[in-house]
């Protein structure tokens, strides 16, 4: 499939040979950066940043103006016609009447979905609040193969706030789909991995989590320093929680591993939200760790910005990569560039492109019905509310699993129906617990769900015998 016209709204919208055969197009651009100007000559980007960013606005920015092409942008939400109350859709389409393609940032989860859906041109996400900022995981990834030549078979360490930090969900999906053989997750107390990032994993990547020890695990350096792990990716807070996935066992010495390393996301924490009251607690990354035995060849890698988290004394250490990828990001981001708007095709044969797993849910559009529960997801604002349809992929029958398309937070409802009730009949109308075998006789497409029985009762169903199930 070509790449042009495409949308990288989240990391899963590329295939692994995508992705393998995008690495080779930025070894291609970063061997001749300056050779690059007749690609996109003539094209648009639009740059909407609204929210504080250096490395990916202006290596965005500079991706676009070495391949030849013009760049427009807006980075203070305040002064575009949001701030009067204008809904996502309409700047998208707007500003996709003006551009060529679109790079944006916003602090909702699942804004960058919407304006791929309403602009016309190809979109990419340049983060959307806590869900995912795939980009930054194409230079994570890129460094990595740089370093190691694979991804297959490493041991990753992901550490500190694995809640809101969205580099770590998008690499944490893209780690598992690559191969990685084991992603360790050190957390920070209140910041740690969502449960709809650990449900994806298990449910689309098959990942087999392993809880371990509690909140009396040692130190993080102890930790780290007694395991056998490929990457760490840490972020500012103090380990007390360890899950290994997936199941896949393969030996690879720490000392071709790495660190990565993030601070915790201070703009969606708050001063007083989980997670910064443990700050005073939050591991750092210096050279007193990187002396631990197995530590001898562990890349140190960061998105960065940093706060506390990676002390300066290691930036000169052949194991710190984070300026690396920091500059890697103009290559990578020209190569995807020159690919969606067809600048450049990767001819990926389609059995090779099978290598990402295809799942095919069925979507569920529940207008009236079920409201994602994130106060932070688009769908749930005011403005965007007035045209958006929740919509849900249904990831599981047992239990009921919905996931939003927008922010993929996961929901449980308890309640359902079918919309084939009456057969003419109103004392048909009955709503069942979704526990109950309901669930399976009910066709998909005739499926009703409801957040409550109240909201059940107020469109006219009565509760069935199998409202309650004896568990
Ligand atoms: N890594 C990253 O997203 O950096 P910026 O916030 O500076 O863009």
């Amino acid at each position: 499939m070509s790449q042009a016209n495409r949308s990288l709204v989240t990391i899963d919208d590329l295939s692994n040979r995508e992705i393998e055969a995008l690495f080779c197009l930025a070894d291609e651009m970063s061997g001749s950066m300056s050779d690059q100007s007749g690609l996109c000559q003539g094209k648009i980007m639009a740059s909407l940043f609204f929210e504080p960013s250096t490395r990916t606005r202006l290596s965005f920015e500079a991706a676009m103006l070495r391949l030849g092409g013009q760049v427009i942008s807006a980075a203070d939400m305040g002064a575009t016609s949001l701030a009067k109350g204008e809904s996502i859709a309409d700047m998208a389409r707007v500003v996709g009447s003006y551009a060529d393609i679109i790079v944006i940032r916003h602090p909702w989860e699942g804004a960058a979905r919407v304006v791929a859906d309403y602009a016309g041109v190809p979109v990419i996400n340049a983060g959307d609040g806590s869900h995912e900022h795939p980009t930054q995981t194409l230079c994570d990834l890129y460094t990595i193969t740089k370093e190691r030549q694979t991804i297959r078979g490493l041991k990753i360490a992901l550490c500190g706030d694995l809640k809101y930090g969205r580099t770590i969900h998008s690499l944490t999906y893209a780690l598992a789909r690559l191969g990685a053989a084991r992603i360790y997750f050190f957390s920070g107390p209140g910041v740690e991995m969502p449960a709809h990032v650990l449900g994806k994993l298990t449910q689309d990547y098959g990942g087999k989590l392993i809880k371990g020890p509690g909140d009396d695990t040692q130190s993080l350096a102890e930790t780290l320093g007694g395991q056998s792990v490929d990457a760490i990716y840490v972020t500012p807070t103090d380990s007390h929680q360890l899950a290994l996935m997936p199941g896949v066992q393969i030996k690879v010495d720490i000392r071709d591993g790495a660190i990565y390393v993030t601070r915790l996301q201070k703009e969606r924490v708050g001063d007083t939200g989980p997670g910064a009251a443990s700050k005073k607690d939050y591991p750092v990354i210096d050279a007193r760790l990187l002396r631990r035995k197995g530590l001898e060849r562990t890349l140190v890698m960061h998105p960065l910005p940093r706060i506390d988290e990676l002390a300066y004394e290691i930036d000169a250490d052949p194991r710190s990569m984070y300026f690396e990828q920091a500059a890697r990001g103009v290559p990578v981001r020209m190569a995807l560039i020159a690919l969606l708007l067809g600048a450049k095709e990767l001819i990926i044969p389609q059995e090779e492109d099978s290598l990402v797993q295809k799942l095919d849910y069925h979507v569920y559009e529940g207008d009236p019905g079920v409201k994602c529960a994130n106060r932070l997801c688009v769908s749930n604002q005011e403005t965007e509310a007035r045209y958006i349809k929740p919509k849900f992929k249904i990831v599981s029958l047992d239990p009921l699993t919905l996931r939003c398309i927008y922010c993929e937070h996961e929901l449980h409802p308890q309640y359902i129906a079918s919309s084939d009730w009456h057969e003419g009949k109103l004392e048909n109308k009955k709503y069942h617990s979704a526990e109950s075998h309901w669930i399976r006789k009910i066709k998909p497409e005739n499926l009703i769900i409801f957040d409550s029985e109240n909201e059940a009762q107020a469109r006219g169903f009565k509760p069935s015998k199998y409202v309650t199930v004896d568990r």
